[in-house]
């Protein structure tokens, strides 16, 4: 890992620290400062900017509002291939023939089972539990009956690599159909990843439509550089914690509402306005009272988000044919209103909110969905970080106090 230019003067810490001195304080036991206090430089608040490591897995160009895969750009993954071989892509560093596509798929498909401590796990958690907690939960406790759960080895991570992106899925499926009373079901060896998925949740074969449009979404949220979550992976891994570890880690990151949580707040917006012309009103009135407008903006992207340019249509398509097209003009409507008002663009999330919807994925899976085709991608990046591993530990500029003396308890006042 390589450390990138970590100063940015606009960016340094309000408060100016307390001057250091090495003189030693009056009364005081502790005679000099911390030596990190002497040499202060100011911590770039969020990290922004900061160059955190080296990947080839995937790179996000803001200014230009490009995000490429392994050296493609989204666009051409977008028009001619799948979720599944795009994950072959970052595994594997190139597209698959469709030989190796085909043994890849029946490998993920094969791993689609679960131990049935976990099952019996989700069948006794809370109903009120969040699926995204509940997900970290259990692909926490599959650590336990992995057998190769402590292994290290490149061809162990690969195994486990196949083992956890198809438990992830199964984990997501089945807890959807036990908390709905449903039996949980089976993957289709003949279908492709996303179509799989989606009927192990619906229990309905999706048509070809709802299946190009999961697919799509799958593949957008797939992998997306040094995120929160793929960042906090990859500490975990530094560690030279277990994959496990790693994406119990990644999961907790991600379901934060400034991050993947932010789907499922994206949609509560369509239930607030019900006639377009009160939506510049009602941004209105969310901007001045200092409010986020969730699935908009974004840290990286300073022009619009390539895969919510992506997924845009296809959301409406399947707005129109659900007969809800109306949902599809109050998005159009929000997007244009927030950028004249506030000048930022829609992310992925704004419009994957709306695709799961049309799908009828419930609201609260939302996040799980996402993550679990960001988990794809964190494999990937824990491998990377295994391979060429040094420990990820930065520091910090102490802002606290310095000189204080430890009384015993009983002369404490
Ligand atoms: N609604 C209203 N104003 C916003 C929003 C928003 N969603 N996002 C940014 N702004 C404003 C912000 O108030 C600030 O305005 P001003 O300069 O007038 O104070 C300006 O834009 C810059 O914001 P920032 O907080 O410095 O930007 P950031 O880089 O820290 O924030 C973000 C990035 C994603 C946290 C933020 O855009 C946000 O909170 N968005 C809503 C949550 C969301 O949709 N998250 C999903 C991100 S994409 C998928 C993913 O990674 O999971």
């Amino acid at each position: 890992m390589t450390e990138g230019p970590q100063r940015a003067a606009s960016r340094a810490t309000e408060t100016a620290p307390p001057p250091v001195s090495n003189e030693p304080m009056k009364g005081s036991t502790m005679t000099q400062a911390h030596p990190s206090t002497a040499a202060r430089i100011a911590a770039v608040r969020g990290l922004e900017n900061v160059i955190a490591g080296d990947t080839r897995i995937s790179t996000v160009d803001g200014a230009a509002g490009r995000l490429i895969y392994a050296g493609y750009e989204i666009r051409d993954l977008a028009a001619r291939a799948s979720f599944a071989e795009s994950v072959y892509l970052l595994w594997n560093g190139e597209l698959p023939t469709e030989t190796q596509l085909d043994a890849f798929r029946g490998h993920l498909v094969a791993e689609m089972r679960l131990p049935s401590q976990v099952i019996e796990m989700i069948k006794l958690a809370p109903p009120s539990a969040h699926p995204m907690d509940l997900l970290r939960t259990a692909v926490s406790a599959l650590s336990m009956y992995d057998p190769d759960v402590e292994d290290r080895s490149p061809e162990a991570c690969e195994r486990k690599s196949f083992r956890l992106l198809a438990q992830t899925i199964t984990i997501v499926a089945d807890m959807h159909r036990i908390r709905h009373g449903l039996p949980v079901l089976s993957a289709d060896r003949k279908m492709s990843f996303g179509a799989n998925f989606l009927y192990m949740m619906r229990g309905l074969v999706p048509d070809e439509e709802e299946r190009a449009a999961f697919d799509l979404l799958l593949l957008l949220h797939l992998e997306h550089g040094f995120n929160a979550s793929t960042f906090a992976t990859r500490v975990t891994a530094s560690t030279l914690s277990n994959m496990h570890a790693a994406l119990t880690s990644g999961l907790g990151t991600l379901k934060g509402k400034l991050h993947g949580g932010a789907n499922e707040r994206a949609i509560d917006i369509f239930g607030k306005i019900d006639d377009v012309d009160t939506i510049e009103d009602y941004i209105e009135g969310m901007l001045n009272d200092g409010k986020r407008i969730m699935g908009f903006g974004h840290r990286v992207y300073k022009v619009e988000d390539p895969r919510a340019r992506l997924l845009r249509s296809h959301a409406l398509a399947l707005c129109t044919r659900a007969d809800r097209a109306e949902l599809g003009e109050i998005a159009e409507r929000i997007e244009q209103v927030v950028l004249a008002k506030k000048g930022i663009y829609p992310n992925v999330d704004f419009y994957s909110a709306i695709v799961q919807h049309a799908l009828d994925i419930p609201r609260a899976y939302f996040t799980a969905v996402f993550a679990c085709a960001r988990t794809a991608g964190w494999l990937a990046h824990i491998r990377e970080q295994y391979a060429d591993n040094r420990l990820i530990r930065p520091t910090s500029n102490y802002t606290g106090p310095t000189g204080k003396v430890a009384h015993p308890i009983g002369d404490r006042r």
